[in-house]
């Protein structure tokens, strides 16, 4: 337990319409710093620096949503990626050879991935997304939204890595927690989702164009193929598509089938080469700049009201 959090702190922030019980975000907030985890299925969200909830030390904002946020009308409009900013990132970057760790978390990524997506990130129209599907304690999702605030980062894990009887998920997930409430003030818009990629797109969970989508979560065959293909249609017209662990020759031919059986034109791709050293791209990287079939592009249904 925090000794900073006093036993029932009280909850100053306004109701908003994701949360008109103000008491369960305090809960959110205190859990945040104690390591108690709500359950699966929640979603919640963290916004910006400001510190709202006065009886506890933390400098973060985070509100629980409770079941599906509501689709907003104001984010309807399709993303408008137009430049291939993978391309230009690294080549400014000189494909970060000299990159540094951002960060103080544990986690499976190296810096080079880890500056890659924030200078992703940085490069995001406004109304457009960060999308991570496997975030384990939160290392990449951290460094791709650090000090790019008022970017949309949006997050997934199902945390059961081995099975749901095993405690490695359950830590994974409070170690997230408390990564986000450490670095939270200087955090981009960060909604996570604590379910696994399959419910988050089912259910529609992205309310917003996806500009940037990283991919490190399910890396079965079949897991990946999907994680392609549902991802589709929530994608800006013109967006970046990284997969991780791309050295696994399994997860290079279920990508490939998903972006072609998803009707994602490749404009441009590189292959990251990765040896597991931290000065590599970890397991190796696969990035790509897709365009939407015109077919595609009038599929509205993830967006629809
Ligand atoms: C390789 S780790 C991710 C590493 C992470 N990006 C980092 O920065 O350290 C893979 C993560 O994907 C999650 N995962 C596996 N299958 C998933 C699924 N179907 N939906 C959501 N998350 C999943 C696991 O729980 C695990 O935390």
């Amino acid at each position: 337990m925090n000794p900073r959090l006093p036993a029932a702190p009280r909850c100053l922030a306004p109701a908003t319409d994701q949360c008109d019980q103000a008491t369960q975000r305090c809960e959110i907030a205190a859990t945040g710093l104690t390591g108690a985890a709500p359950n699966e299925g929640a979603s919640w969200a963290l916004r910006g620096p400001q510190q709202w909830h006065d009886p506890c030390d933390a400098r973060v904002r985070v509100s629980l949503v409770i079941g599906a946020p509501p689709l907003s009308a104001a984010r309807l409009a399709r993303g408008t990626m137009k430049v291939n900013i993978a391309k230009a990132v690294l080549e400014e970057h000189r494909y970060f050879v000299a990159a540094r760790p951002l960060v103080n978390i544990d986690g499976l990524s190296s810096p080079r991935v880890c500056n890659f997506l924030n200078r992703l990130v940085s490069r995001l129209d406004a109304d457009e997304c960060y999308l991570e599907i496997g975030t384990y304690k939160g290392l990449t999702l951290i460094s791709a939204a650090l000090d790019n605030l008022g970017k949309k980062c949006v997050g997934c894990d199902k945390f059961r890595l081995i099975s749901s009887t095993t405690g490695i998920g359950v830590m994974a997930k409070r170690a997230l927690m408390s990564n986000l409430a450490r670095y939270g003030g200087r955090l981009g818009d960060i909604a996570f989702h604590h379910t696994t990629s399959r419910r988050l797109f089912a259910r529609g969970l992205i309310d917003m164009p996806v500009g940037v989508y990283f991919y490190d979560g399910d890396h079965s065959r079949a897991g990946t193929y999907h994680g392609m293909v549902a991802a589709a249609p929530y994608l800006s017209e013109r967006a970046v598509v990284a997969v991780d662990d791309w050295n696994d020759p399994t997860i290079r031919r279920a990508a490939a089938r998903g972006l072609r059986d998803a009707q994602l034109r490749i404009l441009w791709q590189r292959e990251l080469h990765g040896d597991h050293s931290l000065g590599t791209w970890w397991n190796g990287l696969g990035v790509f700049f897709v365009e939407k079939s015109p077919e595609d592009k009038e599929i509205e249904a993830p967006f629809a009201p």
